[in-house]
């Protein structure tokens, strides 16, 4: 039996899928900082990639005690979720990660949509999902959820459920989304999933850890035009 606890396992599931795609030329990690103060965006450095940009609204003091490894990562403190911030954006870099950033953005769709823009090749991803359902694509808004299975698990205190709608902040909103979901709104993006796995189950019963990578599909030259004509 493995001595890693638990996050440590998980870490290394992130660390695994991330050893799968680098080095890469240019790479951004959304939603970095959390707990792991640049960490993925570090180990990209150190895979060989040439530029990193992190992306978060929130600085925690650890990332400046992290120097000299944090030195030639670009960070960016600003809302990833905010059109106007996406646009400022004029750069596309070879690789996006997106760990553990998905469940909480609101308009979901149009995050996903303005990161995939901006992402040349390769996108990473990994997060708690719902199993799938009798219908197949299921997206489930919480918080709260009459099923309790469905419920996502209390974050800080298992006796009070913050999953309702009038104690949870939108910041921490959470979309149940299913894996057969989320292959198709990558797809409706112009990339598809070419690898999979799952990790590990939450403890709520139809939640549990799931990890992909998805590439950028060459489009076809009719809708190339097509692209080229409506974003002039
Ligand atoms: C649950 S933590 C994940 C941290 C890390 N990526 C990991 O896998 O452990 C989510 C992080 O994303 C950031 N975040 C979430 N939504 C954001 C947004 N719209 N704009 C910028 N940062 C965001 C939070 O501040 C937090 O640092």
């Amino acid at each position: 039996m493995s001595s890693l606890t638990k996050p440590e396992l998980l870490q290394a599931f992130k660390v695994d899928l991330l050893k799968k795609v680098c080095p890469a030329e240019s790479v951004i990690d959304y939603g970095g900082m959390w707990r792991v103060h640049g960490q993925y965006s570090i180990l990209c450095r150190e895979l060989g990639c040439n530029r990193v940009t992190m992306v978060d609204m929130y600085e925690a003091p650890e990332w400046q005690n992290e120097s000299p490894l944090t030195d030639d990562i670009e960070f960016l403190k600003e809302n990833f979720a905010d059109p106007l911030f996406m646009a400022t954006l004029r750069e596309t870099y070879s690789l996006s990660i997106a760990f553990s950033i998905m469940l909480h953005q609101a308009n979901l769709l149009d995050v996903l949509a303005r990161i995939l823009e901006r992402t040349e090749e390769t996108f990473c991803f990994c997060q708690p999902m719902i199993r799938e359902m009798e219908t197949s694509r299921g997206l489930v808004f919480l918080p709260e959820h009459p099923k309790e299975e469905l419920s996502h698990q209390s974050l800080y205190n298992e006796r009070v459920n913050f999953f309702q709608p009038g104690i949870l902040h939108p910041s921490n909103w959470i979309w149940g989304m299913t894996p057969s979901f989320f292959h198709t709104a990558l797809e409706c993006n112009g990339f598809k999933v070419t690898y999979e796995e799952e990790f590990d189950d939450l403890s709520k019963r139809q939640w549990f850890w799931w990890g992909c990578i998805a590439k950028r599909q060459k489009l076809h030259p009719v809708f190339a035009v097509a692209k080229t004509r409506y974003s002039m």
